[in-house]
């Protein structure tokens, strides 16, 4: 567990993690006395899965959803952090925007806020240096809580364990899932820290604390899976082989820097994206052909947007990876 947050509630997905802890911040603050803490905040480019809570930032497709919802910009600056390896420089600052949020609605109406430390889904974007610590001092100064979301961070994907590891920021609540199982069966994971637990025990025994929960919390198939894969992770080392690949891995992805249509190139542990120029008035075609050709050449890669974000098995070996930009430069070579 992400320690020092030593409770967990179990779920099903990602998407039931990120409503859990939705849920659970704002019944927090009312345990505490503070029931006008509800807003929860966001960012522009985060995914948070596809339940109520977790696409309320995806407006454009199903409207405003939950109300009380507001979003902080994202880290997002190729401008000035471009082929950057490991965190980029520039950008601590952008955690400012929550003290834009606070001047407008007031702390008192604030419940949490959810970041992914490292955003996957929407392109890899890595936290710039010192921007998740600023986060968590203005949550900290104002009783807003932090969730970060650890859905695809945990269980080693940054060589740490969790990104709290990585990145030494504690934040009061993590979610998780796919790497608990390392797939293999649906599961979800929220860890909290003992201060939030200690919140919702305060009542008598016979009553429930916290009025939530799933059928297959906890399911018997689903433990004994992620106590299996836990297992294997120790015996293998796999919760830091990411730190061991890092520099081979982005040695290797840097490799691709001068090759058509590059525009940026990131990495963190074991992940990495390769930025692609927009054909211009297509956005993501590029991509998509890449995609497409990568596919043909015996590839599997994600885009998003027209970036191609690279977050292969924690087993890879050296051989393997040589193999996969092989094939990646020669597709780039390749799509127009
Ligand atoms: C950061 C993050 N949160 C939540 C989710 C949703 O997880 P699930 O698809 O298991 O519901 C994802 C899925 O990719 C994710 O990347």
């Amino acid at each position: 567990m992400p320690k020092p947050l030593d409770h967990v509630f179990f779920t099903n997905s990602g998407s039931e993690s990120v409503e859990t802890a939705l849920k659970m911040t704002i019944a927090y603050h009312r345990a505490k006395g503070n029931g006008a803490k509800t807003r929860l905040i966001g960012r522009q480019c985060g995914y948070h899965g596809v339940n109520f809570g977790g696409i309320s930032g995806n407006r454009k497709m199903f409207g405003s959803l939950l109300t009380g919802v507001d979003h902080i910009r994202d880290t997002h600056d190729i401008e000035r952090n471009a082929f950057s390896r490991g965190q980029p420089e520039y950008g601590a600052e952008f955690a400012d925007d929550l003290l834009n949020v606070i001047k407008l609605h007031d702390a008192s109406a604030i419940a949490a806020v959810i970041v992914e430390p490292m955003a996957g889904s929407t392109g890899v974007l890595i936290p710039p240096k010192g921007y998740l610590e600023r986060l968590r001092k203005i949550c900290t100064e104002n009783d807003i809580l932090l969730i970060f979301d650890e859905v695809i961070t945990g269980f080693g994907r940054l060589g740490s364990p969790f990104a709290v590891d990585h990145s030494g920021v504690v934040p009061d609540m993590v979610t998780t899932a796919k790497g608990i199982t390392s797939g293999t069966v649906p599961m979800g994971a929220v860890f909290v820290s003992s201060s939030i637990y200690e919140a919702f025990m305060q009542g008598p025994e016979h009553v429930i604390e916290f009025f939530h929960g799933y059928t297959y919390s906890g399911h018997l198939l689903a433990c004994a899976a992620a106590l299996g894969t836990l297992e294997t992770y120790e015996e293998e080392g796999l919760m830091t082989r990411g730190a061991e690949l890092e520099d081979y891995w982005a040695d290797a992805l840097n490799s691709l820097r001068d090759h058509p249509h590059v525009i940026d190139i990131r990495n963190l542990g074991l992940i990495g994206a390769v930025e692609l120029e927009p054909i211009a008035g297509e956005p993501t075609k590029r991509a998509f052909s890449a995609f497409l050709e990568a596919f043909e050449q015996g590839l599997m890669i994600r885009t998003t947007g027209d970036i191609i974000a690279l977050s292969p098995q924690l087993i890879i070996s050296k051989a393997q990876i040589g193999e996969l930009f092989g094939i990646l430069g020669n597709v780039l070579k390749s799509v127009d």
